[in-house]
């Protein structure tokens, strides 16, 4: 079996991975990225609807999710939206901002790719696709890892652990990370889908698959806390950014509260109503609010086929809570299947927050989404693998 040795050895051609490559492979080492799909950068491509949502320029540690809140500052600081921006302009890549602070490719995900593909060969990285990685073996005497694949046997001084979260299995992902991370004597926390739709069962799901399609502008609470975010329902349940965002802080068993109309006082208005104009029905206005399909639902959900004049103070109250304040609790999420995101991963308290190092094993380094730093909806998680990748790279 033919050996080859590397100074630094990244296992995933993904956001982290490339940008770790093209940093290192620029400060004059020589690396070589391995990957088992068949292509690099797979998220990339299907991220942002095919426009790669590549970073957010608002983005702050509180944007983050860890048990170890801190642990990401030093690296976003580092490596900011703004040195992501300043790359890809040099590419002549158009962007466009759509919701606030969100930056996209104005043409497509592949221009963002390509960016990192061109610095990876410009820098000189060796990138080997379809290569699965059979073991990984640290040898202390010569301080270096010993990687075995189906056709060669690899060594290198670094290894740099890149392969993302659980979400998409069908896009390559793994939790090879994991086992690598275990391997050699690190935490990995529990792992949840985020940033996934919810699915619903009996009753609600034959509602809301009956307006599959329908978006609503609406506040939705989970955990305590809000997101204002458009809402989509499904076929299986809910879904939209509001929902995705909230699936952040979801869990099983617990319910969500959605506020159908988060700039009205539903149940003082029904009040006012029934004094102003009473003979008009309840539906109509509802209709002026939301989208018929929508209204017409609510109306037939809550019984409010009926006039103004005809609803008690009780009923005012009982109906108002209900359009402000509907609780209901999802029977489960998507999976990851559709999951965006992994919760949970590889424990930060034991890893280098300069150079994202394992703190006990020398020269073995864990970055982008395989760590327990998962971003929020809107760019955060790229803007994570960028900046991940840049502080691991700077570190070789
Ligand atoms: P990433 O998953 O990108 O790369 C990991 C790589 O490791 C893959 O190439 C994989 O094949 C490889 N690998 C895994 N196991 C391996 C093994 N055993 N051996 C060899 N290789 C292995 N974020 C954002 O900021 N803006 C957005 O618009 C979106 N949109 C979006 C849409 C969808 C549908 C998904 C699923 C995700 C997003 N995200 C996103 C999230 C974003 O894609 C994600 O956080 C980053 O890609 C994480 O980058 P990493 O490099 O850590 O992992």
């Amino acid at each position: 079996m033919n050996d080859s040795t590397w100074d630094v050895v990244i296992i995933g051609a993904g956001a982290a991975g490339l940008m770790c490559a093209l940093t290192a492979g620029y400060r004059g080492c020589s690396v070589l990225v391995l990957d088992h799909a068949n292509k690099p950068g797979k998220k990339i491509l299907m991220s942002g609807g095919g426009r790669c949502n590549f970073t957010n320029l608002n983005s702050a540690p509180t944007d983050f999710f860890s048990q170890n809140p801190h642990f990401c500052i030093s690296a976003l600081k580092r490596y900011t939206p703004a040195h992501f921006v300043e790359l890809i302009e040099r590419h002549g890549v158009e962007y466009v901002e759509k919701a606030a602070g969100q930056l996209f490719s104005a043409t497509s995900s592949k221009a963002i790719l390509d960016v990192l593909l061109t610095e990876c060969d410009w820098a000189g990285v060796e990138l080997r696709l379809k290569t699965s990685i059979e073991s990984v073996d640290w040898c202390d005497e010569n301080a270096c890892y010993t990687l075995a694949t189906p056709k060669e046997r690899v060594v290198a001084r670094s290894l740099v652990v890149a392969t993302g979260g659980l979400s998409i299995p069908s896009m390559g992902a793994s939790g090879f990370g994991y086992e690598l991370a275990r391997q050699f004597g690190l935490e990995v926390l529990p792992t949840t889908a985020a940033l996934v739709p919810f699915t619903f069962s009996d009753l609600w799901k034959d509602r809301f698959s009956e307006l599959a399609g329908i978006t609503a502008d609406v506040d939705v609470e989970c955990g305590g806390v809000h997101y204002r975010e458009p809402l989509l329902m499904t076929h299986r349940g809910l879904s939209g950014p509001v929902i995705l965002k909230a699936s952040t802080h979801w869990q099983a068993g617990t319910p969500i509260t959605i506020n159908w109309l988060p700039d009205t006082d539903a149940s003082e208005t029904l009040k006012e109503r029934r004094m102003s104009m009473p003979r008009r029905r309840v539906s109509t206005w509802l209709k002026e609010k939301l989208s018929q399909r929508l209204a017409g639902a609510l109306a037939e959900w809550f019984e409010l086929e009926c006039t103004f004049a005809e609803l008690s103070n009780a009923h005012c109250e009982r109906i108002g809570a209900l359009l402000n304040a509907m609780r209901l609790t999802p029977s489960g999420t998507e999976g990851w299947r559709t999951a965006e995101v992994t919760l949970g991963g590889v424990n930060t308290h034991e890893v280098s927050s300069k150079t994202l190092e394992a703190k006990l094993q020398p020269g073995l380094y864990f970055i982008g989404e395989v760590l327990d730093v998962t971003g929020q909806l809107g760019g955060h998680n790229f803007q994570w693998a960028w900046a991940s990748g840049v502080a691991c790279g700077n570190a070789l």
